[in-house]
């Protein structure tokens, strides 16, 4: 599907029009992928529109540039405030994703060149629906172990949201699709559960919610914290383990965590029925958790809905 344009994007300081938001072809992360960006979302709640987790998404986006050694030329603040800009310009009531993306840009070229070429900063948001795409979400997802494994630690640093780690993922998703799946999950070079191609997995067996540990090559998905710490609150055991890839075939439940996907259910894995193959009770009980964060039923106690001042003023674009 085309993204959806909108009016304005936060480039560089200012807010542009959607379709002068535009870069060099020399820039430097086109041509070795030195960028990293962040997938965020706001929803419409019955206070308003909220951007979900936005501080800890920001404070992600710049721990994965202190990886790359990418210098900020913006402080954390200042991208919140973009990330609030775009969704009150841009009259997003309805809720958005918001990309925030941050990049080294024109100046010299060369992988490591003497003089650092400048970082470019962007934050644009659009209407977003379902990720995984499929038509009827209630069925869920059916994945396979991806025949592509995970980046190796000490090759690519999977902590870092940076977008060339979105190479691996595009091999294991393309893969997948191509074989008739909805997503591919890739194991870690030992051969233990890691994650899928965009999104962290997670396992119920016997009433204990099980997911990979940091240490195996996942991200460590803000959707994933949500959910461990409403299981927790809900007296759910979490462990966060190395996990067999057959653990996966004999789980109760089995689902996917991403600021894309939600909370999405794997109906099968490899054409192995997981379960009885339908949304299991403690899938649904995080759902209804997660859901009611932004319908209001559950509290927000971890102060994680940022409201979106929708009647400030348009800044005027330029550019
Ligand atoms: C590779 C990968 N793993 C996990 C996630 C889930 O992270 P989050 O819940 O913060 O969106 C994402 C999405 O950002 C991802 O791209």
């Amino acid at each position: 599907m085309p993204i959806p344009a909108t009016q304005f994007i936060w480039f560089n300081g200012k807010l542009v029009p959607w379709e002068k938001a535009t870069v060099h072809v020399l820039s430097h992360a086109l041509h070795y992928g030195s960028s990293v960006f962040e997938g965020v979302r706001a929803y419409e709640t019955p206070r308003g529109v909220a951007i979900f987790r936005l501080r800890d998404h920001t404070r992600r986006l710049f721990d994965s540039a202190k990886i790359y050694r990418i210098n900020m030329p913006y402080s954390a603040e200042v991208v919140n405030d973009a990330c609030r800009q775009v969704i009150a310009a841009n009259a997003l009531k309805r809720g958005a994703y918001i990309r925030p993306v941050a990049f080294k840009g024109y100046g010299e070229i060369g992988v490591t060149p003497r003089n650092e070429p400048p970082t470019d900063v962007a934050v644009a948001a659009w209407e977003w629906g379902k990720y995984l795409g499929h038509d009827d979400e209630e069925a869920g997802a059916d994945a396979c172990v991806s025949s592509w494994q995970r980046v190796a630690p000490n090759t690519l640093p999977a902590l870092a949201k940076a977008a060339g780690n979105y190479l691996s993922s595009q091999l294991i998703g393309a893969e997948a699709r191509r074989l008739g799946f909805h997503e591919g999950i890739g194991l870690a070079t030992d051969g233990t559960l890691s994650e899928g191609s965009g999104e962290n997995l997670f396992l119920v067996k016997d009433g204990v919610l099980l997911t990979p540990a940091l240490a195996h090559s996942v991200l460590g998905g803000l959707t994933r914290d949500t959910v461990m710490r409403l299981a927790r609150e809900r007296g759910i055991e979490v462990r966060e383990m190395s996990i067999p890839r057959e653990l996966l075939y004999l789980a109760d439940e089995a689902f996917f965590t991403g600021t894309a996907v939600e909370i999405t259910f794997i109906r099968s894995v490899d054409r192995i029925t997981i379960g009885n193959g339908k949304l299991g009770p403690v899938t649904e009980a995080l759902q209804s958790g997660f859901y009611g964060l932004f319908s209001g039923r559950t509290a927000d106690k971890w102060g994680w809905l940022d409201y979106v001042d929708m009647s400030a003023p348009r800044v005027a674009a330029s550019g």
